[in-house]
C-alpha cells in the first residue's frame, strides 16, 4: 500500500476547485480553510461560465479565479485540453468539482485520476446524471442524499468516499429537498477533502482506501460524529 498524499512539515495542500454556479459547496471549502479546518489553499477557481455567483465568492476571498467558456472551443477534447492546461499551471494537489456542470472527457479523468474529486448529490450508484432530486421523489424513495466521490471515466461511477443521507418528507418538493441536501453537502465535501489532504484518502486502482482501508462500496455514511 502507497502512502497517500504528503506533504512537507507546515505545507498546504493545493486545491484547484471547479464550478459552473452558484458555489455554496466552494464556500464550505473556503470556510473550512478559514477556519483551520482543512489543510489547504484553494490556489484557483475556474469556472466554464462568466458572470456566476461562484466567481464573485472566490474574488471575495482574493483566490485567482477565471471563466473559460466550452462554448468557445470546436469540442470537447479541445475545451478539456485547454482546462486541463491551466490546472496543471496551479500544480494542484486536488481537483475538486463542485457544481461543475460539464461531462468530462476520458483524456481529462485519466490526467488527474486520483487527484480529482466530485460530489453528487444523490446515493450513488442510485441516480447519476441529472434532476436527482426529483427523481428520488417521483420513485417514491424513503430518503435522499449526496455522495462525494473520486472521479472515474464512467460518469458519476467513481469510488464513493462519504455519503450523508436526510429522509424524503410527504411535503418536501425537489427545491426543499435539495435545499437540505446542501447543508449536507457542506459538512461532508470539506471533511472528505480534508481526509484526502492529510493523506487518510486515497484512490488505488479504482478503490478508495481510507487509512489504508479498502472502503465499503457506498463509502462511509456520515453520522455527524465523522471528525473534520
Ligand atoms: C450541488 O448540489 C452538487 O452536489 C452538484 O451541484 C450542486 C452545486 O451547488 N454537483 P453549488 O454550486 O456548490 O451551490
Amino acid at each position: 500500500m502507497t502512502n497517500g498524499l504528503m506533504l512537507k512539515a507546515g505545507q498546504k495542500a493545493r486545491l484547484v476547485v471547479l464550478i459552473s454556479g452558484s458555489g455554496s459547496n466552494l464556500q464550505s471549502l473556503i470556510d473550512a480553510c478559514d477556519a483551520g479546518l482543512l489543510n489547504a489553499e484553494i490556489v484557483a477557481v475556474i469556472s466554464n461560465k462568466s458572470g456566476v455567483y461562484g466567481l464573485a465568492r472566490a474574488t471575495a476571498a482574493n483566490i485567482p479565479n477565471i471563466a473559460i467558456d466550452h462554448r468557445a472551443f470546436d469540442s470537447r477534447e479541445e475545451f478539456d485540453k485547454s482546462l486541463a492546461q491551466i490546472i496543471e499551471s496551479y500544480q494542484p494537489d486536488l481537483v475538486v468539482l463542485a457544481g461543475f456542470m460539464r461531462i468530462l472527457t476520458s483524456f481529462f479523468v485519466n490526467q488527474f485520476l486520483g487527484r480529482l474529486i466530485n460530489i453528487h448529490p444523490s446515493l450513488l450508484p442510485a441516480y447519476p446524471g441529472l434532476n436527482t432530486h426529483q427523481r428520488a421523489i417521483e420513485a417514491g424513495d424513503a430518503d435522499a442524499g449526496a455522495t462525494v466521490h473520486f472521479v472515474t471515466a464512467e460518469l458519476d461511477g467513481g469510488p464513493p468516499v462519504l455519503q450523508a443521507r436526510t429522509q424524503i418528507e410527504t411535503s418536501d418538493d425537489s427545491a426543499a429537498l435539495s435545499a437540505r441536501v446542501l447543508t449536507l453537502e457542506h459538512v461532508i465535501y470539506p471533511t472528505a477533502v480534508q481526509w484526502f489532504c492529510i493523506g487518510r484518502l486515497q484512490m488505488i486502482a479504482g478503490v478508495a482506501y481510507l487509512d489504508g482501508t479498502a472502503l465499503p462500496e457506498a463509502g462511509i455514511f456520515f453520522s455527524g460524529a465523522t471528525e473534520l
